[in-house]
């Protein structure tokens, strides 16, 4: 029996996030540049968003690339942006077929206009879809997003259109980037790496975390079924005991 076919389909987890780690190695494998790990890696991409799909997955979302990663080599930088345009634009005809709609968040003032034009004009033709949500964290960061958050809380309430005691975790949520995402249930990284690297640190309060040495663009349908399944083997308590769940 294959890993899909133990799903509790009643039970899989509304948004999982995936933080997309090993390009770099798993081309360094083959004695290639970083790119071509990068390349390889949108293969995964494709098979895992729709994989999530096929069991009723209703949010993914990707670690495409760090506010950090800007301060990687010039030269990879530009491929991963030019990979990005090419990747959608190439893509675009799949998402349709198969009713994703593509979402972005991060700070994506800091792309490439070419970039930051396929990138909308990708999200504009696929907003009418009704399935799956993708969403790619693009020069994304956590620390710069909750503090982006406060920044526009104090403005609301210099503006006097909000009292600091109604400031509530909702409010704070509301000021996210995630703000119409509800928040992962399962977070997967790969690479064998046991970091968060600032991604989605809010959201992930109560997920289940995942890690598997695979890397990313070895990671494919079969691996999502086993991280789902090996998260429902786990019992989320949410601060209580083991006999109040
Ligand atoms: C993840 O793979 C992709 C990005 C961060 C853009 P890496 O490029 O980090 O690959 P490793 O971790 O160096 O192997
Ligand atoms: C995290 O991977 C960012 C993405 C996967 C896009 P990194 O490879 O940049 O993270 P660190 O540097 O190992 O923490
Ligand atoms: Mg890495």
């Amino acid at each position: 029996m294959g890993y899909q076919d133990q799903i509790d389909l009643s039970r899989v987890p509304q948004h999982i996030a995936v933080i997309m780690d090993g390009n770099g190695r798993w081309a360094k494998g083959f004695g290639k540049l970083r790119v071509f790990g990068h390349h390889n890696g949108v293969k995964s991409v494709r098979e895992v968003v729709e994989a999530a799909d096929d069991i009723g997955v209703k949010y993914i979302t990707l670690y495409t690339f760090s506010s950090e990663n800007w301060n990687r080599p010039k030269l990879e930088v530009t491929a991963i942006m030019e990979l990005l345009v090419s990747a959608l634009s190439k893509e675009i005809a799949q998402m349709m077929k198969n009713n994703v709609k593509l979402s972005a968040i991060g700070d994506l003032d800091m792309l490439p206009p070419r970039c930051l034009r396929e990138l909308t004009s990708s999200m504009e033709k696929t907003s009418g879809n009704t399935g799956i949500v993708m969403t790619l964290a693009i020069s994304y960061s956590s620390r710069r997003e909750l503090t982006q958050s406060a920044k526009n809380i104090a403005q609301l309430v210099k503006d006097g259109k909000l009292n600091p005691e109604d400031i509530t975790e909702e409010v704070f949520a509301q000021n996210l980037y995630t703000h119409d995402l509800p928040d992962p249930e399962l977070l997967i990284r790969t690479s064998g790496e046991y970091r968060i690297s600032n991604y989605l640190l809010w959201q992930i309060a109560y997920a289940e975390l995942y890690f598997t040495p695979k890397l990313w663009p070895d990671f494919r349908r079969e691996d999502l079924f086993e991280a789902v399944l090996d998260y429902q083997k786990r019992e989320r308590r949410f601060g209580k005991t083991s006999e109040q769940v």
